[in-house]
């Protein structure tokens, strides 16, 4: 199929990329002409474990290809993919601005049946947003399909060819089938492409995220909670994960969820159901309490020095919201840094791949280590903000050489506490017995 993907962030490189590895046709296209270039010039603007062997493999067969002119992508496309932002607005609705904006463009270029596809996270309604943009512009018949995406970082390639389900929000039989035989590839294990309506489809995709931060906001509470009464979190997580009902997965404590999807995304469903005069009082909660737990480690850090972080070093190893990705929007570490400099304290962070967005956002008011051994050197204490593997299992004697104190606070329950006990360490994890 002959396939347009307007927007090559991070959903619509993987969407693109992926859907020409199937043997699609794809012309991605970005109004960024500098980041056009370098891709046409093969280099790939993310980092995503396994998405350069597909686009190198892909561009190289000429069936991903990518350019700045939309008339030239949308004059042949079936279909034609938005995958566009939705920052949160002032009032943390989101902002449709950008895709209504391309749905205006492509109305005016549109000659032949195609099918629009919202690939993006919006907000109930905005299918018919859209389709309405189309009204006002062309006679040309069109269908807009709202297919959310569940692509989770640094796995997003896997997600992406093996679906646990493709959701498709059209009540179009003509999109419908379209769009099962585009998606029929990456379903073959059985996984089942829901077809429903587009409010559904578009509900379904914030119903999805807000459920899973609910479900991490609850297992941090459940934490906080264990750390009172002296029980321990990981035999609570296994207690409860081994009911098939609740589900092993997603319940592991830490230090808040971060990202470009959950904080966005519980803000713009609470507001959503606000402007429709439901309160949605669990989301409201979660939020809350997710504003807590990003600076816990800080907080139990002033315990633990009475109030006084001046003058204190220390280290800081992750930066990146979580493993496996240089995303640092909406990162713990980023609340704990500024935290720690507010209180007059210091900083030496390493991150395997975060570090360049870091710089670029907080400059030299910190320090970064060329090693996560590096950091250590005169520290009063390690904090762990990321549980990348390469911190899993560390050299513990040469972190004793460079660290000034055995003192680790581990914002994500890295280590066995018998084993940092025999190893004399002090060491404060989240849910977890001293
Ligand atoms: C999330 C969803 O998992 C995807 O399905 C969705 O497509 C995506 O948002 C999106 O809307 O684009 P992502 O933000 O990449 O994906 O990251 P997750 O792996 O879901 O992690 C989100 C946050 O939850 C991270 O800060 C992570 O540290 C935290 N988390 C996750 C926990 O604190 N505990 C857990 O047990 C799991």
């Amino acid at each position: 199929m002959k396939i347009a993907v307007i927007g090559t962030g991070y959903v619509g490189l993987v969407t693109g990329t992926c859907l020409s590895e199937t043997g699609n046709n794809v012309i991605c296209v970005d109004i960024n002409e500098a980041k056009v270039k370098k891709m046409q010039a093969g280099e790939v603007p993310i980092y995503e474990p396994g998405l350069d062997v597909l686009f190198h493999r892909n561009i190289a067969q000429g069936r991903l290809t990518f350019t700045t002119d939309l008339a030239h992508a949308v004059k042949d496309a079936q279909i034609i993919f938005m995958a566009l932002p939705t920052p949160p607005g002032g009032d943390g609705a989101a902002d449709l601005s950008y895709i209504l904006g391309a749905a205006k463009d492509i109305s005016k270029l549109v000659t032949n049946y195609k099918v629009i596809v919202n690939k993006s996270t919006v907000p109930v309604g905005t299918a018919d947003k859209v389709q309405a943009v189309f009204a006002e512009n062309t006679d040309v018949e069109i269908d807009v399909v709202s297919n959310p995406e569940f692509l989770r970082e640094g796995v997003a390639v896997e997600d992406f060819m093996k679906p646990d389900r493709v959701v498709i929000g059209t009540r179009s039989e003509k999109a419908q089938k379209l769009m099962n035989e585009l998606y029929g590839p990456y379903v073959r294990q059985g996984n089942p492409i829901l077809f429903m309506d587009e409010r559904s489809s578009e509900l379904t995709k914030y119903a999805a995220n807000s459920f899973l931060a609910t479900k991490i906001t609850f297992m941090n509470e459940v934490a906080n909670l264990c750390e009172i009464v002296n029980a321990d979190v990981d035999a609570v997580r296994k207690g409860i994960g081994s009911d098939a009902r609740i589900g092993k997965r997603f319940l592991f404590p830490g230090i808040g969820y971060g990202g470009s999807c959950f904080p966005k995304d519980v803000q713009a469903l609470a507001k959503s159901a606000d402007e429709h005069n439901y309160d949605f009082q669990i989301l409201r909660s979660v939020m809350q309490v997710n504003e807590k737990q990003k600076t816990l480690l800080v907080d139990k850090l002033l315990k633990y020095y009475k109030g006084d972080l001046k003058g204190k070093h220390f280290a800081l190893w992750g930066l990146a919201f979580k493993p496996e990705t240089d995303d640092i929007r909406e990162a713990p570490s980023l609340y704990i840094i500024d935290e720690l400099l507010k209180h007059g304290a210091t900083v030496a962070a390493f991150d395997p791949e975060g570090m360049n967005n870091v710089k670029a956002l907080v400059g030299d008011k910190i320090k970064y280590a060329e090693t996560q051994y590096d950091a250590l050197i005169g520290a009063d204490a390690l904090l762990i903000a990321t549980e990348w593997s390469v911190f899993r299992n560390p050299d513990f004697e040469r972190m004793e050489e460079t660290l000034s104190n055995k003192v680790i606070f581990d914002g994500r329950n890295l280590y066995d506490l018998q084993k940092m006990i025999d190893l004399g360490y002090y060491y404060n994890s989240v849910g977890r017995k001293l």
